[in-house]
């Protein structure tokens, strides 16, 4: 039996190489218990036994609970080297102090370029305005209405006499109109009076753009009297503990009476939570941001709206609302000004959301004349085509490989990340750029191209992603078995492991760019482009602008144009929820946009299962749709 913790019942953690100690509770999971304590553990799934990539070491296990039969399966050998996953083991009471390791490979670091895209030059004309309006004060001689005073007041300097006043204005114009020294500040949207304030308040007023991805919520501040973003921030979005994908959160919002209104709850603390740093570091009172719009997929549009989700996966699919919708922030909990409007941007359909919508705007993409794709790339990634007619768009379950996840070195694009490699002489020669100045921990999407397109270029693997056994270079190695391509040495890693790619990884790959290609070949197809027509491919997503032209033709991820044609847009759905923000124009158009794309079925579709099945192929089964690449895939 072990000592009792000297606090009681609670055990003594020291969580190395950090040199912290700290108390963990009996039954609590060693990554809850860092992140109580400020301790950053990758935690890909949220913790939810999927990603592997919480391992933490811990020599002596007396004080932990038995490893389970996934977590083995998850560390594989790693299981022999005392090595745990941070959360799945959990303290025993009464446990003896207990040594956790946290590896460098399953430090949280920190992402290496901004998630969010450069602003565009656009009118500033936000859907609310502040103006600064005299009300008189009541007297014997003046006996009219608080409101009936203000509402005359705003037509005596603005003109304006249809205008409603929100229950939430009256109730507090009593107090507000009584201390304001006859100038209030009026927030409205010229057809409602929003918030009344006393005193001149126009210089503050502040909005909030908001991105709700599957995996990650970006969110920035913007000062709506100059249209300046002052701060911007991301977090992984904490609704990953409920499941990685959107259908596992969909099954699991059904599946409890109060699981849906969980899973709201949790997204609605991690955009509060957003909402504080960005507002704390931009030094504004939560308080002065009146507006927010926010972009999404369709799952996590109705999850933040607290909307049942149930018939968007049952067949035929049908969302509860496709138009935006604006409310009161209040309504779904935004620590934010009360009266505060959030306008939630239309979606498409069951599978595209607004985060579609907002890549539209953002890309001016509704406005091309010749024919072009966008492809906003991620757990789920959209299609959208614009051909001479109008936009039509598909979404491709493309699975998260290209954050990382189910790669067995994969790591999202954050410090210490291979961001590009190139390999030469038949493998005998690797070189590699490292985000930010450390050595190298693991792969990020665009690095897990490179290799794959690069071993491709060098015959160290066949059409299907199997290694070549004809060709032998001392990076080619069975590892347990398995047989791997040693791109960085143990030596020169920042985990003391080597850092490799298997068949296995190669082929979550594959599947992921064979979902991609089909999404954009169906479309094609069905409208009629020829991949000769198209002007442009726009990618969107967390890529970054890392990307290899070449490389991303090379392995079948995109139509075979020419690089000139390719371009990399960042997150460009919180761009179109900043556009949104600053112009009220803008957030009519969405409108109009999202009933004028049309949304293409692609399970649906007879062609989908034999286009996918050739998309499986390097670069793909037919080679004539890639003549531009025929140096290299005939050597
Ligand atoms: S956080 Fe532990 S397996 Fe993903």
């Amino acid at each position: 039996m072990g000592r009792r913790a000297e606090t009681g019942s609670t055990v003594k953690v020291l969580f190395e190489p950090y040199g912290l100690r700290a108390y963990a509770n009996p039954n609590e999971t060693i990554l809850d218990a860092a992140i109580r304590v400020g301790v950053g553990i990758r935690s890909e799934c949220g913790g939810t036994q999927i990603c592997g990539k919480c391992k933490v070491q811990v020599r002596d296990q007396r004080g932990l609970t038995p490893a389970t039969l996934k977590e083995c399966k998850l560390l594989n050998e790693k299981i022999q080297s005392s090595f745990r996953l941070a959360c799945s083991a959990r303290f025993l009471q009464d446990a003896d102090p207990i040594t956790v390791v946290i590896p460098s490979e399953s430090v949280v670091r920190k992402r290496q370029f901004s998630e969010i895209v450069s602003e565009r030059k656009i009118k500033l004309e936000p859907a609310a305005s502040k103006v600064r309006v005299e009300v008189t004060q009541p007297s014997i001689s003046d006996r009219r209405s608080d409101s009936e005073r203000l509402l005359a007041g705003i037509k005596r300097i603005h003109g304006h006499t249809k205008i409603e006043l929100d229950y939430n204005v009256i109730a507090g114009l009593p107090e507000t109109l009584r201390q304001s020294e006859a100038v209030t500040s009026v927030l409205w949207d010229k057809e409602r009076v929003i918030s009344v304030e006393a005193g001149d308040t126009r210089a503050t007023m502040y909005g909030l753009a908001i991105d709700v991805g599957t995996s990650r919520i970006t969110c920035s501040l913007l000062n709506l009297t100059n249209g300046v973003r002052v701060a911007d921030r991301s977090v992984e979005n904490p609704q990953i503990a409920y499941g990685e994908d959107i259908l596992t959160r969909v099954t699991y919002s059904q599946a409890g009476g109060d699981n849906g209104k969980q899973l709201q709850r949790t997204i609605i603390a991690g955009i509060n939570d957003l909402t504080e740093k960005v507002c704390k570091e931009a030094d504004v009172d939560p308080y002065n941001v009146y507006e927010a719009v926010i972009v999404g997929n369709t799952v996590m549009h109705h999850l933040t709206l607290g909307i049942d989700t149930k018939y968007l996966a049952r067949s035929p699919f049908t969302p509860a609302i496709r138009e935006s919708m604006s409310i009161r922030g209040a309504e779904i909990g935004l620590s934010i000004n009360p009266n505060a409007i959030a306008h939630f941007l239309p979606i498409i359909d069951a599978f595209v959301g607004a985060d579609a919508v907002g890549d539209i705007l953002y890309s001016n993409l509704h406005r091309r004349g010749a024919p072009a794709l966008l492809l906003d790339i991620g757990t789920n990634t959209e299609v959208i085509l614009r051909d001479r007619e109008g936009l039509t768009c598909c979404s491709c379950a493309s699975g998260p490989a290209f954050e990382g996840v189910h790669i067995e070195h994969g790591m999202k694009a954050v410090e210490g990340a291979l961001e590009s490699v190139t390999i030469r002489r038949g493998g005998f020669k690797v070189g590699y750029r490292v985000l930010g100045v450390t050595k190298p921990v693991g792969l990020c999407g665009s690095a897990i191209i490179d290799v794959i397109a690069e071993l491709f270029k060098e015959g160290l693997i066949d059409r299907f992603g199997k290694f070549n056994s004809e060709v032998e270079t001392p990076r080619l190695k069975k590892i347990n078995g398995v047989k791997k391509f040693i791109i960085v040495n143990a030596g020169e890693s920042g985990t003391g492991r080597d850092i490799t790619v298997s068949e296995r990884d190669i082929n979550e790959v594959m599947l992921a760019k064979a979902a991609i290609y089909t999404g954009c070949s169906t479309l094609m197809r069905r409208r009629g482009v020829a991949r000769g027509e198209l002007s442009r491919i726009l990618i969107a997503g967390g890529f970054g602008k890392n990307l290899n032209r070449q490389n991303v033709r090379l392995i079948g991820l995109i139509p075979d144009v020419p690089s000139s044609k390719i371009s990399f847009i960042g997150n460009a759905a919180h761009a179109g929820a900043e556009a949104t923000l600053k112009s009220r124009k803008a957030l009519h158009l969405a409108d109009r946009i999202a009933r004028e794309v049309e949304y293409i079925e692609l399970a649906a579709s007879k062609e989908f299962s034999g286009e996918f099945a050739a998309a499986l192929m390097l670069p793909h089964k037919n080679l004539e749709l890639f003549d531009t690449l025929k140096n290299y895939i005939n050597k």
